[in-house]
């Protein structure tokens, strides 16, 4: 494990698809679990992580999830149990906190995978009841989604990004002004 600079952790940060053949131990695996539990929650007791190593499991993952393009050689499965989730939470909360706790873990794993020489792929382009049936989720457990993890040789920082973000300044559609003058 190295430390990283968090800035340059964020700067850094990309997907991965491409994996080397190393497997993943299983205390690393647990490590990134651990990342992922840590980021912030509406309430305890909603999420749920499936760690999944199983080779059989990953090959039928990359045969029934259609975004699942990688070739890791283990994934987490984040889940939101959806009755404790309306019990404590409400029909919105269901609907928008679970959504929101379930990003801030990704954006830890993404983030937290770089101390460890690993990278991840946030994949979410599936039919919910074949992640429920690939591991074995309860009827209440909605899949949120499947985070593959593998090691990853060293790449060069991201070229900038083609995503950009509009910033508005006090209301929307003023352009941020640095300057206070
Ligand atoms: C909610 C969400 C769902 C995504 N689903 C998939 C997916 O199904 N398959 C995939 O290969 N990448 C998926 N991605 C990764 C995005 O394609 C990726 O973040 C985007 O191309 C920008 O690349 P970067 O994160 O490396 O900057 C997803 C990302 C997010 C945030």
């Amino acid at each position: 494990m190295v430390s990283l600079d968090v800035e340059d952790a964020i700067r850094r940060r990309r997907m991965h698809r491409e994996f080397t053949d190393d497997p993943v131990p299983r205390p690393l695996l647990r490590r990134m679990a651990w990342a992922a539990a840590r980021a912030q929650q509406a309430r305890s007791g909603i999420r749920h992580i499936v760690i999944v190593d199983d080779p059989r499991i990953l090959a039928a993952a990359r045969q029934v999830l259609p975004g699942f393009l990688t070739n890791a050689p283990a994934m987490l499965v984040l889940g939101t149990d959806l009755e404790r989730a309306k019990q404590v939470l409400g029909p919105k909360g269901v609907e928008v906190a679970t959504r929101i706790d379930v990003g801030a873990a990704c954006a830890h794993l993404a983030l937290f995978a770089q101390t460890a020489g690993l990278g991840i792929c946030t994949i979410t382009s599936w039919a919910e009841p074949a992640v429920q049936t690939l591991v074995g989720l309860p009827p209440q457990l909605r899949a949120d989604v499947t985070v593959a993890v593998g090691f990853v040789t060293p790449t060069p920082p991201p070229a900038p990004r083609g995503f950009t973000t509009p910033l508005h300044h006090n209301r929307f559609g003023i352009d941020w002004e640095e300057s206070d003058d």
